[in-house]
């Protein structure tokens, strides 16, 4: 099938950059949430993001246009029966997921995939949700999505060949490199291999063994990473993180519980960059 709209659903972090990833490569975008507000929000930092484009003379204001009437903003998820392929990217919850999920089945033509961006949860069990199973699969992008180059496709147990084929298509048409994650395990191959690292910096933290400054710094400079592990953690989100440890370990173990100090900063509302305080202030 040829995919021309993609529905994007959730219209957070990642949905507003998957969202814009997906416009400024040509697709038209439905792009729903919950509240209007969410939704608005998002178009707005497209359009700062355009115009800062405009600015550098990387585009003409004909062009900013085009691609900003790509986007349809909606909060019904029903307006997804105009979509071909469908991203969900709604908060880190497996009860939420499968809700959505279901109300994907229902709003969307029988031949449109249903891909999620979970960063660790299992697409079978948030396949199971629909009457089409074999074509959910995982569409992993990384933050911000419209400069990370990668995303991870994964397979749920009954995701079809055919379907992985065509996630790779869209994603590839999106501008990004596809891996192929073979297993559906949480945390998929990044998130998996990346996560004990953020562990491990919050644990020295705790320890009083360095500030979050110096452990930053250490890991940028000796291993040339371009970002600290606690800076990551901020762009990721701390709701994000904690509910995407909390899922680790359920599946995985004890060894991946949130650390206390992630807990207080989200129960104190300090989500990271998305609200301007995290781990650190912005
Ligand atoms: N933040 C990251 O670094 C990152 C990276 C890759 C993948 N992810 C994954 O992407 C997903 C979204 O994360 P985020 O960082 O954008 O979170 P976010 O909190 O910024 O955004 C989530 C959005 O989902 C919306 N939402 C909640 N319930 C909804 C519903 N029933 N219908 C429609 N919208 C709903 C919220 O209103 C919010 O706007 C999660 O699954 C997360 O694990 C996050």
């Amino acid at each position: 099938m040829v995919v021309s709209t993609i529905g994007v659903l959730g219209a957070g972090a990642m949905g507003g950059g998957i969202a814009q990833a997906a416009a400024l490569n040509g697709f038209n975008v439905i792009l729903c949430d919950v509240e209007k507000r969410f939704v608005d929000d998002a178009i707005k930092k497209f359009e700062a993001h355009l115009d800062k484009c405009i600015k550098n003379e990387k585009m003409t204001i004909a062009e900013k246009a085009v691609v900003i009437g790509r986007v349809t903003a909606t909060i019904q998820v029903a307006d997804f029966s105009a979509a071909d392929f469908v991203i969900e990217s709604v908060v880190e919850d497996i009860t939420i997921k499968k809700n959505v999920f279901a109300a994907l089945d229902k709003a969307c033509r029988p031949d449109v995939i249903l891909a999620t961006n979970t960063s660790s949860m299992s697409i079978t069990d948030i396949a199971s949700a629909t009457t089409r199973p074999e074509m959910v699969a995982g569409l992993h992008f990384f933050i911000p999505p419209t400069i990370m180059d990668v995303v991870e496709v994964t397979r749920g147990y009954y995701t079809s060949d055919s379907t992985v084929q065509q996630v790779k298509n869209v994603a590839e048409q999106m501008g990004k490199k596809c891996v192929e994650v073979k297993k559906d395990t949480p945390g998929f191959i990044a998130n998996r291999i990346y996560t004990p690292l953020l562990l491990e910096a919050f644990k020295v933290y705790e320890e009083g063994i360095a500030s979050k400054e110096d452990i930053d710094a250490a890991m940028k400079l000796a291993y040339k990473l371009p970002i600290g592990p606690f800076e990551l953690a901020d762009y990721i989100g701390l709701d994000t993180l904690n509910n995407g440890l909390k899922y680790f370990q359920s599946e995985l173990g004890p060894q991946w519980s949130p650390p206390q100090t992630l807990k207080r900063l989200v129960k104190a509302g300090r989500l990271g960059r998305k609200v301007g305080k995290g781990w650190y202030d912005y």
